[in-house]
């Protein structure tokens, strides 16, 4: 089966109590025995849930998954694949992640006894460099948020199987739908299905994906033990979005692709670099087109100063001022003031995250009303 059709097909069978063709919505915490001993295979809300089963099939099969499992956030989803590793193992991990990775990893994961190293995971020579022996994990994101850095799905699994470590790769920028981390060989793959796959700004969750049994296990274990699910209407919100997806994708795609172009080519005197992997300027072009299959709705522009953003980050009107990306309206952020503010300055302004620098999530809005907003509020600077 092609995409929309999984999409809409897992785990949507029709419901067996009265054949509605929506998962219900099964909003409970316990399930009736039928007698000593004799369930129907659910026994507690947190552990087993239909709709969240509905949900974990679904998106299982749209990332080519056999094993799926939702949280209750993107970060939860993430604590559940990095508690598969024990205190004094080490993680390689892409230098510039979403910003509450990188608090995750180094403010709580530290101090619990686990190491990680910050690399340019594109460069192979950087995570060959940093391998120990008691090396367990390499964790990347591509493309990263919000430097749109790509990093080889195919080097990085073909490295991973060499030194015998878990990869896992967080897909959020890409959905399913362009990019499909476990094909490359990839052990896990993440995301925030707050993003793309919920797609409407009206829900936060986290999904964890895997074709390795064990694995699964295990996270199955972690998802259970420590109990970051998911509520059932959640659930529902997110197989209801998914249904979608593939069309909300080509357009915020296609949105993207124009904006980026147009700022690329004529707006040189306002903007000093578009990172968007479309543009032919972005180093990594041909990987892209090697291992995506669209280039996303994520734009990130440097305004040469922070004075400069802030104004044009004010002279906006159509895109809202706001955190988060991949809903169907468009967002504008300011990732050192808003989503990466953990990342010490230092760190960050190694792989190009300034005080200048503005990151769009375009919608799937029309793209002239778009353009003219963003024409506009450059014209402010
Ligand atoms: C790439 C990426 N991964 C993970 C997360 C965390 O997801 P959540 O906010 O759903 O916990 C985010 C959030 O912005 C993200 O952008």
């Amino acid at each position: 089966m092609k995409f929309s059709t999984k999409a809409i097909h897992a785990g949507n069978e029709p419901d067996k109590a009265a054949g509605a063709v929506n998962v219900p919505i099964y909003a409970t915490s316990t399930y009736a025995n039928e007698a000593f001993g004799v369930s129907k295979g659910y026994d507690y809300g947190r552990t087993i849930n239909p709709t969240r089963t509905a949900l974990e099939t679904n998106l299982a099969s749209l990332e080519n998954g056999k094993f799926g499992f939702a949280f209750s956030s993107g970060m939860a989803a993430t604590q559940a694949v990095i508690s598969l590793l024990k205190q004094g193992d080490h993680v390689i991990v892409s230098a510039n992640v979403y910003g509450g990775t990188y608090r995750i990893f180094e403010k709580v994961m530290r101090g619990l006894g686990l190491d990680f190293s910050w690399v340019d995971t594109s460069n192979y020579d950087e995570i060959a460099k940093v391998l120990k022996p008691n090396t367990k994990m390499i964790f990347i994101e591509t493309p990263t948020n919000p430097m749109l850095t790509l990093t080889d799905l195919d080097m990085i699994s073909k490295f991973a199987k060499k030194s015998k470590l878990i990869s896992v790769c967080d897909n959020t920028f890409m959905s399913p739908y362009f990019q499909n981390p476990l094909d490359f060989g990839i052990d896990i793959v993440v995301h925030s299905t707050t993003k793309y796959i919920g797609g409407h700004s009206d829900v936060i969750g986290g999904c964890a994906i895997t074709n390795n049994t064990q694995i699964s296990e295990q996270i199955k274990f972690i998802q259970n033990s420590i109990g970051a699910v998911p509520s059932p209407f959640d659930c529902y919100l997110l197989l209801r979005s998914t249904k979608t997806l593939a069309l909300r994708m080509e357009r915020h795609n296609e949105n993207a692709v124009r904006i980026a172009n147009e700022l690329d080519k004529n707006w040189s005197h306002k903007i000093q670099k578009v990172y968007y992997p479309e543009l032919v300027s972005h180093p990594q072009f041909e990987l892209a087109k090697k291992q995506m299959r669209g280039f996303g709705g994520i734009i990130s522009l440097e305004m040469g100063s922070f004075d400069n953003a802030v104004k044009f980050f004010n002279g906006l009107k159509i895109f809202a001022r706001a955190e988060s990306l991949g809903g169907v309206e468009s967002l504008v952020c300011h990732p050192v003031s808003m989503t990466h503010g953990s990342v010490p300055k230092k760190e960050r302004e190694k792989f190009g995250l300034t005080d200048g620098l503005i990151r769009l999530s375009v919608g799937i809005e029309d793209y002239e009303d778009l353009m003219d907003d963003i024409k506009n509020a450059l014209n402010k600077i």
